[in-house]
């Protein structure tokens, strides 16, 4: 593990305040002991991501990720996390439907899931919903690009902008959130030479997934990282560690010295005093 030592909680304001000074490390959590082996490593943001629907819940998608299941897993992150800045996601329909809505699912985000701010994919029909949650007091981060809980009218996971005239589109998409009050916006996969140029416009940080190197942050979800999910593995995905391997070999001894006897010993086990062992034989005899 890092030697790093974490200073202080990091804020939306932080993030913002960030841009052209530091890379931002960002990465997905969505359990107390993973966060606070994220949150003592030096992560700047913690994403509860609906990535969970597939990598915890096994889900073909993000969709049926509810409210409150990112308040359950938000406020076990934010119980491991004393430095990096908790985000999590509003899953699908939480907030396209009405400013109300959004007011309402991100306020419990913010309160029952204890996160600190809140992530919205796409742009456009959600500005208000934006608009309104900022002035509210809760911070947003935008997601641009490749948008999963919009996978059904992309038509699956495909790279966005590859043509001048779609690149345009993301590049103003960018600018309306920036203007709406996000604090930072995901770009997922997009190409690196439009990636570079929305970080190179925006005032607010970009985080990239498949965007290349010229933003001012990456993001990854955690079990890609980590090697733990195999389902699907996008072609932006950088394997740190195979833990996948890792549990299964452990996994494989213990289930070997369980049925050898060699495990547990002496070491893992509690005693009982003599007499007290030779009082109950004696209660067993007479029974
Ligand atoms: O849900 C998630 O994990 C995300 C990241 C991939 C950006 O939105």
């Amino acid at each position: 593990m890092s030697t790093h030592t974490p200073q202080k909680l990091i804020t939306s304001y932080d993030i913002r305040q960030s841009k052209g000074k530091k890379k931002l490390s960002v990465l997905t959590a969505y359990d107390y002991t993973s966060a606070m082996i994220f949150d003592s490593a030096g992560v700047d943001i913690l994403l509860v991501g609906d990535s969970l629907g597939m990598v915890v819940l096994g889900r073909s998608d993000t969709l049926s990720v509810t409210v409150d299941d990112i308040i359950r897993h938000s406020s076990a992150v934010a119980r491991g996390t004393k430095h990096s800045l908790i985000v999590a996601d509003m899953p699908f329909m939480s907030y396209e439907i009405s400013v109300e809505e959004a007011l309402k699912n991100s306020a419990r985000i913010m309160v029952e899931g204890q996160a600190k701010a809140v992530k919205v994919e796409g742009a456009g029909r959600v500005l208000p919903q934006v608009k309104a949650m900022v002035e509210a007091g809760i911070p947003v981060m935008g997601h641009i690009g490749l948008t999963p809980q919009r996978l059904a009218t992309l038509g699956g996971f495909k790279v966005q902008g590859k043509s001048a005239e779609t690149a345009l589109l993301l590049i103003k998409e960018a600018i309306a959130l920036q203007d709406a009050g996000c604090f930072s916006i995901v770009l997922e996969a997009i190409p690196e030479a439009l990636a570079t140029r929305i970080t190179n416009i925006l005032k607010i940080p970009t985080i990239g997934i498949g965007a290349g190197a010229g933003c001012d942050g990456q993001v990854l979800v955690s079990h890609d990282l980590l090697g733990l999910y195999s389902d699907f593995t996008p072609k932006f995905v950088k394997r740190y560690a195979n833990l996948a391997s890792c549990m299964k070999n452990a996994v494989e001894e213990y289930c070997k010295e369980v049925e050898s006897g060699t495990f547990p010993t002496k070491e893992h086990s509690f005693n009982m005093p003599e007499e007290e062992i030779r009082e109950l034989d004696k209660l067993l005899k007479n029974k």
